[in-house]
């Protein structure tokens, strides 16, 4: 779907079929008081009668013969008072699935009404176009395609607005909202995908083709590399699988910025977690093809960089590899020495995220001055029952950076809540024979993994570790999601890689 926008007064309006909003406790005219002329119908138009303007609510109103408008759908805001950007995406993608529904070739969006609801007509016009692209969103990779029903897409959306002075902003803001929506897409398409398809060498290929796409530096460090350098909690995760592990590194670094403290995102890439040795029951294990997802995140977010203009040093660092049982694979039991030199016994092979990740932070620390490093991964299960499936945890001591970016997700719709990181929960983790265990009891289970993590993180490190196991695979369905991979974090990201963080 293309996007454009138009500077059209409402009196021209001249779309096959265009999308105004209606709030609950508005009467149309007063919403859009420039439906006069050509469009006057819409007032009395009787499909309105019935629309009470109910968040997400949909009426359809066609034109009379002859009229330059041939189609308005209306969709409902709710109250005025209760409006928020959930409330613009949630029924924009109505709207437009409605339109998608009608086969209308393209649709065009009213920007008048909006603009007097306090928010920027530009921070709208991202949410529409970016709601409007998801909204359309299937993973259809597998499926063989009925001939005969063929492939409908809408072929363009228009933003349109009778002020003329907001050209520039909109086009610019309509961009962004397409560059986030493109980010969030790749991620979607990367966790749904199988792990016989998404393997830890496709994510490398993937890394190159971005790379050699936008001018990413990429880095592959392969299981040679990896081994000589001492990676041992990597390698207690990838010496079961067959497949070679890649330990992927981008880096985004326009003109000017190649010297500059980078913000390092470390995501976890388990292409597959069977659990290893301490085997997962098989009945859900099938969900685990979505264990890249923090890695998956971070793919998004370099798909969005390449489809931006930001000025920021941004690195990702992404270990993957599958996490399989096998006559090589680690034991419960087994004594492995990190990359920082700590020592760890494995005493559930099937908390391996913490065993990347542990290895993975200590690189990124080593290898950048890093103004901040931030990790997501799918960690815990225990995560998920603090939290739900719609929230991910939050853990990071620097308040300032934790409410930022708790911050940027609410604006984008990413929902991140605040988790403790009180040494008390490195105390089950103490081991007999060697510097800590990987896992404690069943208490706290997010919070232990936290402070697992936290024995790796250096003094003045700023960081923050971002636990997406629930919203990464299982939010349940809106009109910006079918469900399956939701691309969560990916719009938080690029937030925080447009403004930096805060000191
Ligand atoms: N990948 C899982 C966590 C997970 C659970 C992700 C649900 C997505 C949805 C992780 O590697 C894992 O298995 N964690 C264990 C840790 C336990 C052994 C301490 C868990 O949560 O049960
Ligand atoms: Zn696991
Ligand atoms: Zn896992």
């Amino acid at each position: 779907m293309e996007i454009r926008y138009l500077n059209a007064h409402a009196t021209g309006w001249n779309f096959k079929t265009v999308i105004i909003f209606g709030f609950e406790d508005e009467s149309l005219p007063e919403t859009i008081p420039a439906l006069t002329g050509e469009a006057a119908w819409i007032r009395e138009s009787p499909a309105l009668k019935d629309f009470s303007g109910k968040a997400k609510e949909i009426a359809v109103l066609y034109g009379p013969a002859g009229s330059l408008l041939q189609r308005v759908i209306v969709v409902g805001l709710g109250k005025r008072d209760k409006f928020d950007f959930e409330v613009l995406r949630f029924s924009t993608a109505t709207a437009v699935q409605k339109c998608k529904a009608l086969k209308a070739d393209g649709c065009a969006v009213n920007l008048e009404n909006l603009s007097r609801l306090g928010h920027p007509v530009s921070a709208l016009a991202e949410e529409i176009v970016c709601a409007a692209l998801l909204s359309l969103y299937s993973y259809d990779e597998f499926k063989t395609r009925d001939e005969e029903e063929g492939d409908f897409s809408i072929e363009e959306l228009t933003l349109f607005s009778a002020d003329d002075d907001m050209a520039g902003e909109i086009q610019a803001a309509a961009g962004r909202g397409e560059a986030a929506a493109r980010g969030v897409i790749r991620t979607r398409d990367l966790v749904n995908g199988p792990a016989n398809h998404v393997s830890p060498a496709f994510l490398a290929q993937t890394a190159q083709e971005m790379g050699k796409r936008y001018g990413f530096k990429v880095r592959i460090l392969e299981r040679k590399e990896v081994l000589k350098l001492g990676m041992g909690a990597f390698e207690a995760v990838f010496r079961g699988a067959m497949q070679d592990p890649k330990f992927i590194v981008m880096e985004h670094a326009p003109k000017g910025t190649e010297k500059d403290k980078p913000i390092v995102f470390v995501g976890k890439g388990i292409t597959f977690d069977t659990g290893g040795i301490s085997i997962k029951p098989s009945a859900k294990m099938h969900e685990m093809k979505c264990d890249m997802a923090g890695a998956g995140a971070i793919f998004g977010l370099f798909e969005a960089l390449g489809h931006s203009a930001i000025k920021r040093r941004i690195v990702g660092v992404m270990p993957c590899t599958d996490n399989m049982p096998d006559g090589n694979a680690t034991r419960p039991g087994d004594i492995v020495r990190t990359l920082s030199g700590k020592t760890v016994e494995i005493i559930n092979t099937d908390a391996e995220g913490r065993l990347v990740l542990c290895d993975a932070l200590t690189w990124a620390q080593r290898e950048y001055d890093a103004e901040a490093v931030i990790d997501l991964a799918t960690l815990t299960g225990a995560c998920v029952v603090a939290l739900g499936m719609e929230v991910a945890g939050i853990f990071c001591e620097d308040k300032a950076m934790g409410r930022q970016i708790q911050d940027s997700g609410e604006r984008v719709g990413d929902k991140f809540w605040p988790l403790p990181l009180w040494d008390l929960y490195f105390e089950p983790l103490k081991s007999d024979v060697a510097d800590m265990m990987n896992v404690g009891d069943r208490w706290g289970g997010a919070c232990n993994a936290a402070a697992f993590l936290k024995q790796f993180i250096e003094e003045n490190t700023r960081w923050a570790h971002l636990d997406i196991a629930g919203p990464a695979d299982g939010m349940k369905k809106n009109p910006i999601h079918i469900g399956g991979g939701s691309g969560f974090g990916v719009r938080t990201l690029l937030e925080i890689a447009r403004n930096g963080i805060k000191e």
